[in-house]
């Protein structure tokens, strides 16, 4: 069986990679640089002997994503899981973009996974799969940082949840984890007030729970409780936050 993980080349969507030849699965990989794919594809075959495709694709312009990863399908095993942790965000993101910069976080981190998804969900339907999504904490609550970022990962939450509302779990099983800081290209360099998982340890959780129905949760879980406070601050509190 196949599984899709859209950004797959770093940081998290590498490690589901990884973890899910590991254990076994067929993957499509799919990100911009058809270089980072290639070596991950021969790594993942070399060390697994799965079979692995590989499609390179700039989901910040890509007209049509969804029918590129169905070709691309093509002569894989039957597809049983599509996990959406592509991502890009950016230290600008103030409310300074422009129309071209703001169109591009949100082909990125939200109309690519909603198109794939809704291009997928035929196939998904058919073989009981299950759909991953990753949303952030920097969607508990508006900030003045990564704004349109933000905007975008609440949008993508809410798209999950109407999926669950639609597909029961024995249909689709549909998962969305809302992360916290994870060490990754993301985060290069940053200073964090709290700490980053390794992108190896979430994604041992996310692929071992593959198989547990629909859900939305915290990864790792201490993060709901820091969303929750978050949320409970009192306005003039929250405001003053400036991490
Ligand atoms: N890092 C954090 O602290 C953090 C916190 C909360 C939530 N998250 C979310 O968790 C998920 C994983 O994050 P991460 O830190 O692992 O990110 P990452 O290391 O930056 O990886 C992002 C992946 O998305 C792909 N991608 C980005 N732009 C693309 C484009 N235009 N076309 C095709 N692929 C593209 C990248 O591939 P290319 O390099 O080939 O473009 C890469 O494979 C994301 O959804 C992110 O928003 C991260």
């Amino acid at each position: 069986m196949t599984a899709v993980v859209i950004g797959a080349s770093s940081g998290l969507g590498r490690a589901l990679s990884v973890e899910l030849a590991r254990t076994g699965h067929a993957v499509l990989l799919v990100a911009s640089d058809a270089r980072d794919l290639a070596a991950l594809a021969a790594d993942l075959q070399l060390r697994h002997g799965v079979q692995v495709g590989t499609l390179a694709l700039d989901l910040a312009v890509a007209a049509d994503p969804g029918a590129r990863v169905m070709e691309a399908l093509a002569g894989l095993p039957t597809i049983r899981a599509l996990l959406l942790p592509v991502g890009m965000s950016r230290s600008d993101d103030d409310g300074s973009l422009g129309p071209a910069a703001i169109g591009q976080l949100l082909a990125i981190n939200l109309h690519a996974p909603i198109a794939v998804a809704h291009a997928l969900l035929p196939a998904l339907l058919e073989s009981r799969a299950a759909i991953v999504g990753f949303g952030s904490i920097a969607g508990a609550r508006g900030r003045s940082r990564n704004i349109v970022y933000a905007a975008a990962k609440r949008g993508l939450e809410t798209f999950f949840e109407s999926l669950r509302h639609r597909h029961l779990p024995t249909a689709l099983r549909v998962q969305f984890y809302r992360l916290g800081f994870l060490r990754s290209n993301l985060t290069f360099g940053m200073k964090l007030p709290l700490p980053a998982a390794e992108p190896e340890v979430v994604a041992r959780k996310v692929i071992a729970g593959l198989r547990k129905g629909s859900f939305d949760r915290y990864q790792p879980r201490w993060w709901g409780m820091i969303a929750l406070i978050v949320r409970c601050l009192p306005w003039f509190a929250f405001r003053r936050m400036k991490d």
